[in-house]
């Protein structure tokens, strides 16, 4: 077990839209080889770390990661070899002076992920732990609850629906194992009432559903039907979880729902119809409910329904302890979303999460909407201990990689997994 890292490597490879994205080799001197690749989100939040493109218009118009792979081979592999990979903290602080810039916009935040991961798996497998409890200890053992984005809409579909994401999350169930059996078979039986409501049954970037629908309501009268015809009850068996994801579409001042046919609102109606539908509707969770500036306006609407629901903050916080810092100070929200490629290394990653978690926030791991089909995500849900996991729905393969390998990690831990919803 000599885990001094000798090689690293990259190279560019697809990503689930088809558009290029970084992968890493990092080789041990005991012979160990871990490769990792790195999501792309399309709802980014202004304040993320710089995911680096070549900008070469010939190429993927423009979206080639050549220059991240030529720096992570170039600059950042010299730098790191001869150290002991269990060093991560180490190994991800040297990467941030060698970048030296606040965003990653230097070396992108894409090469310094992926070397970031690489690293960490390699010295789980080294030191033949699984990467779960090489992260989070031996202590690792809470399966997140899957809030599984059974509609899409907004920047993740071309339908009629402006909220991003529907999501349905399985608190009644007492295993992981069920809870994400609770939520496909809803997807199974979404699925038969869209077709004999000649809806659309394509599927979006996360692989919910995208049918054109008259509102933002209809996304979620359709999944309460769903819920019942599956055999749960909605509230108790299955709740629902929101991402609004209102900063694309908040134009020039006012939220826009024109396109789903609830005209223009202001911050304080937006507020409104968010109390509305929580006394209405089974929502447990609703990230991004205003935009990412709205900062008062998230203190307003978490002093209202902080106490009922939990009120998650993606892109205004983007994984970043300076944004969650204040979230904390002007009570913004409770809840952090989490995604290592908002930040860009996986110690700055924990970071946010134990500045959650004491704060007394929850903190909810997610995938990109641009994802691999790497199971890091999976692992390190699991090792952060927090519970609130999305990584879609219970289609396409990059999503179902993540599910899978959570049942692997079930079926390992045996009668020490924990599962449920806080
Ligand atoms: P993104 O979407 O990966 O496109 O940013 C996910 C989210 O907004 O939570
Ligand atoms: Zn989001």
């Amino acid at each position: 077990m000599n885990d001094t890292i000798v090689d690293i490597e990259a190279m560019e490879i697809l990503d689930s839209r088809g558009y290029p994205t970084i992968q890493v080799t990092v080789s041990l001197a005991d012979g160990t080889r871990a490769t990792a690749s790195v999501p792309s989100g399309a709802s980014t939040g202004e304040n993320e770390a710089l995911e680096l493109r070549d900008g070469d218009r010939r190429r993927y118009g423009g979206k080639g990661v050549l220059s991240a792979v030529h720096n992570v081979e170039e600059q950042i592999a010299p730098e790191l070899t001869g150290l002991a990979a269990h060093r991560q903290t180490e190994i991800d602080h040297i990467m941030l002076e060698l970048d030296a810039t606040e965003n990653k916009r230097n070396l992108g935040a894409n090469a310094i992920l992926g070397v970031s991961m690489a690293v960490a798996k390699a010295a789980a497998l080294s030191h033949r732990l699984p990467l779960y409890q090489y992260l989070g200890g031996t202590g690792a053992r809470r399966i997140p609850v899957p809030c599984m984005n059974i509609i899409n809409g907004g920047a993740h579909a071309d339908n009629s629906v402006d909220f991003q994401e529907f999501m349905a999350v399985p608190i009644g169930a007492l295993t992981f194992s069920d809870g994400l059996r609770y939520v496909a078979e809803t997807f199974h039986v979404l699925k038969e009432l869209l077709n004999k409501q000649d809806l659309s049954t394509g599927v979006g970037d996360e692989g919910g559903f995208a049918p054109n629908l008259p509102s933002n309501e209809a996304a979620i009268e359709l999944i309460l039907t769903a819920i019942e015809k599956a055999g749960y009850k909605p509230g108790s068996d299955i709740a629902i979880a929101l991402d609004s994801a209102a900063s694309s579409f908040f134009k020039a001042g006012t939220y826009d729902l024109r396109w789903s046919g609830s005209g223009q609102k202001d911050s304080a109606a937006m507020i409104e119809l968010a109390e509305e539908w929580v006394k209405k509707y089974p929502i447990i969770s609703w990230e991004d409910p205003l935009d990412e500036n709205d900062w008062s306006g998230f203190s307003e609407l978490t002093r209202r329904l902080g106490n009922d629901i939990e009120v998650v903050g993606d892109d205004i916080f983007v994984t970043n302890t300076r944004y969650i810092a204040r979230g904390i100070e002007e009570k913004a929200a409770n809840s952090a979303l989490i995604k290592f490629n908002q930040i860009g290394t996986v110690s700055e990653t924990i970071e946010a999460c134990r500045m959650c978690r004491d704060a007394g926030w929850r903190y909810f791991i997610s995938h990109r909407s641009g994802e691999t089909e790497d199971t890091f995500l999976a692992d390190f849900s699991v090792a952060m201990d927090g519970g609130h996991l999305k990584t879609g729905s219970a289609s396409r393969g990059e999503r179902i990689a993540k599910y899978n390998r959570l049942l692997e990690i079930e079926k390992e831990l045996g009668d020490g997994a924990l599962y449920y919803w806080k």
